[in-house]
C-alpha cells in the first residue's frame, strides 16, 4: 500500500471554495499581555505553565484587560487550525467554516470580531447563561503562564444550533471536516453527526486526538467516533497514551500508527490515515513513510504553544485543494515552523509557502 498514491477525491472537483473546511470546537478569545511577577503571585500561577481556570482565577480575566495591554486573538485550538488553513489559502475569504459556542458579552463581541479580520466564517452559537470562553496568556519574558476558561464553550448545544436548517446546509457545503479532541468533552453527539454525513457521503473526516486526558476519560465517544474518521492527528505523548488505553502493548510509533489505521472503518473507500508529529523528530504519517520535520536554529524558536495547531492548519490548507499527502505534511511543517517563531499563534500577513 503507497500512500503517495492516495486520491482524496475521485475525480477533480474545484473544492477551494467558499466553506469547503469545516471545523468545529470551543472557541477561546486569546488574551495575552505582558504582566509581573506580583501578578503570578497573586493568582498562584507558575511562569510556564498551562492550566484550566479555577474559582480563585476568575477575576484575572477581567484584572489583565484594567491593569495591563492586551492583545485580543480569536483561539482554541480548532479555531486556531482552521484560522491557519484560512491564512495559508488566503483567497477566496471564508473557505473556512467554524462553529462553538459564545456568550453574549464584550469578549463575544470582539471574538467575533477577531474571526472576522481571519476571514473564518464562523458562525457561533449565542447564548446568556455562561460568559464567552477565555485563555489568558500571562508573559513574564520568555515564559507564559496559559489560563484556560471554557466558560461558554462548554455549552455548545446540537438541538439548538447544528440541527438547525441554516447552520446544517453550512456543514453540508463542506468537503473537508476537522473537530480537535478536546470538543468530545463537549458535545460528542454534535461530532457523530458529522462525522456520520461526512462518512455517508464520501467527503474526509480528521480528528486530533489532542491531550492523553481525552484517550482516558473520554474512550466511550472517542471509539464511537473512531470508524468515521479519515485522518486521525496525534502527537507522540497522544499516540502513546491512545496505544496505552486501547491495548496495543507497544510504544514503537510507527506500529501505533498502523493499529490505528487499521481500527473498524466505516466507509471503506477510503482508508484511514494516521498522523503523528514528534515534535523535532520526523512525522510519522500512516505506515510506510517517515517526513522529516524542517530544520529551524533552536535560537529562533520563541514559542511552541501553537505549533501542534499550526500543523493541523497548514495540512488542512492543501487537503481541502486536493493536494497529495506530502503536500498536505510539507504544509504541515511549514505553518508549525512560522508560528514557534512568534509568540502565540499569530502569523505575518501572508505565508510564504510554494
Ligand atoms: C522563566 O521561568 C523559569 C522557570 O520556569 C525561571 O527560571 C525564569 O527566571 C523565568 N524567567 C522570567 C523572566 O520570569
Ligand atoms: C444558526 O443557529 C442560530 C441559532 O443558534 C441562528 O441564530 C442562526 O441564524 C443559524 N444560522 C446561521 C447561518 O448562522
Ligand atoms: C504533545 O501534546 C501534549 C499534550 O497532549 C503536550 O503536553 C506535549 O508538549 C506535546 N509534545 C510536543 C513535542 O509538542
Ligand atoms: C493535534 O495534532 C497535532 C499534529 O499531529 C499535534 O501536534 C497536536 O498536539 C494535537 N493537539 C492539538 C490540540 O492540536
Amino acid at each position: 500500500f503507497n500512500i503517495i498514491n492516495i486520491t482524496f477525491y475521485p475525480k477533480r472537483l474545484k473544492i477551494n471554495k467558499r466553506n469547503a473546511l469545516f471545523g468545529m470546537g470551543n472557541p477561546l478569545l486569546d488574551i495575552s499581555a505582558v504582566v509581573d511577577k506580583d501578578f503570578l503571585d497573586k493568582y498562584g500561577l507558575k511562569p510556564n505553565d498551562q492550566i484550566l481556570a479555577e474559582e480563585k482565577h476568575k477575576a484575572l480575566f477581567d484584572e489583565i484587560v484594567k491593569k495591563s495591554k492586551v492583545e485580543y486573538h480569536a483561539g482554541g485550538s480548532t479555531q486556531n487550525s482552521v484560522k491557519i488553513a484560512q491564512w495559508m489559502i488566503q483567497e477566496p475569504h471564508k473557505v473556512a467554516t467554524f462553529f462553538g459556542c459564545i456568550g453574549t458579552d464584550h469578549f463575544s463581541e470582539i471574538l467575533k470580531q477577531k474571526a472576522a479580520e481571519a476571514h473564518v466564517d464562523a458562525h457561533y452559537y449565542e447564548q446568556s447563561q455562561e460568559p464567552t470562553g477565555t485563555c489568558a496568556a500571562c508573559i513574564t519574558g520568555d515564559n507564559r503562564s496559559l489560563v484556560a476558561n471554557l466558560a461558554a464553550a462548554n455549552c455548545y448545544n446540537k438541538e439548538k444550533h447544528l440541527d438547525v436548517d441554516s447552520n446544517w446546509s453550512l456543514v453540508e457545503k463542506a468537503r473537508v471536516y476537522y473537530i480537535a479532541g478536546f470538543f468530545l468533552t463537549v458535545s460528542p453527539e454534535s461530532i457523530l453527526k458529522v462525522a456520520k454525513h461526512a462518512s455517508d457521503n464520501n467527503k474526509i473526516f480528521g480528528l486530533n486526538l489532542s491531550a492523553p486526558f481525552i484517550s482516558q476519560f473520554f474512550k466511550e465517544p472517542l471509539m464511537k467516533v473512531m470508524p468515521y474518521v479519515d485522518i486521525v492527528f496525534g502527537n507522540e505523548t497522544e499516540a502513546a497514551t491512545f496505544a496505552k488505553e486501547q491495548g496495543f502493548e507497544t510504544e514503537d510509533i510507527a506500529e501505533i500508527a498502523r493499529r490505528v489505521q487499521s481500527l473498524p472503518k466505516v466507509n471503506k473507500n477510503r482508508q484511514r490515515i494516521v498522523v503523528f508529529t514528534q515534535g523535532r523528530e520526523d512525522t510519522v504519517a500512516t505506515v510506510v513513510k517517515i517526513f522529516p520535520v524542517l530544520d529551524i536554529d533552536q535560537n529562533d524558536i520563541v514559542d511552541t504553544n501553537g505549533a501542534g495547531d499550526a500543523f493541523v492548519g497548514g495540512f488542512l490548507s492543501e487537503l481541502v485543494q486536493e493536494k497529495p499527502l506530502e503536500e498536505c505534511i510539507r504544509a504541515g511543517h511549514y505553518a508549525a515552523n512560522v508560528i514557534i517563531r512568534r509568540v502565540g499563534c499569530t502569523f505575518p500577513e501572508k505565508p510564504d509557502f510554494h
